[in-house]
């Protein structure tokens, strides 16, 4: 699991755009190949659907080599980054939750929230499987093949966004809360629901260019 919980999407773009673009090291880099250019002509271009394009290129932009060209590979590859995302975002909000910080209700909130993004977890983590098979017998033109896409996808679909529900609802959890209580739970669950929103504005798109 990634050390640091994604509570500032604003400060995760800069690392992700500082190591990428500029390298820690800060020294010039020697020019990207065609293949790799091309590879993220295809993420950017497919990012520039989703709710969040800047969010998208920079979290999917590192894996542009496992993701090539391919539809599949580039859900799978955003399912990834959102299922850390949850993983992170739950472990964020168990921390809040046995803090001892909170009114009762709002750690009861805090409790349902936990239980909430495991659930997200767990959807996700089938989401992740589910399209890793897509990936592998991607290209397969059998009648067979197609059924199964269009299953494998739907039901990504469907488990994306009620991943996504979850992560609102726990935000909603909140509403009658502080403002400083509302304000560190946004900061926990916020880049979650942003990733997930990416995520499936891909998977959704994927659906589009499945045939039925
Ligand atoms: C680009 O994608 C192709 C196809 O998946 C892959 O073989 C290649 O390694 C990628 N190149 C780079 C530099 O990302
Ligand atoms: C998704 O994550 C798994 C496990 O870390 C990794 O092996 C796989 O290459 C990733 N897939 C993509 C498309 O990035």
């Amino acid at each position: 699991m990634a050390p640091r919980s994604i509570s500032s999407p604003l400060l995760l773009l800069s690392a992700v755009l500082l190591s990428c673009c500029c390298g820690l090291s800060g020294a010039a880099r020697p020019a990207p190949s065609a293949a790799a250019v091309g590879n993220v002509s295809f993420i950017r271009s497919w990012c520039a659907g989703t709710e969040y394009p800047t969010l998208c290129d920079a979290t999917l932009f590192p894996h542009a080599a496992a993701v090539g060209t391919s539809p599949a590979r580039l859900a799978w590859a955003a399912l990834n980054v959102t299922l850390d995302g949850a993983r992170n975002a739950k472990a964020a909000m168990k921390e809040m939750a046995a803090g001892g910080q909170l009114t009762p209700v709002a750690a009861e909130a805090a409790g349902d929230c936990v239980s909430m993004l495991g659930d997200a977890v767990g959807m996700l983590r089938q989401s992740v499987e589910t399209m890793e098979e897509q990936a592998e017998e991607e290209g397969q033109a059998t009648q067979q093949a197609s059924r199964t896409a269009r299953f494998r996808v739907d039901s990504v679909r469907t488990w994306a966004s009620a991943a996504l529900t979850d992560d609102g609802m726990c935000m909603e959890g909140f509403k009658g809360e502080a403002a400083g209580v509302r304000e560190a739970v946004r900061s926990h669950v916020i880049g979650l629901a942003h990733l997930t929103a990416n995520a499936l504005g891909i998977v959704n798109a994927m659906a589009a260019q499945t045939p039925p």
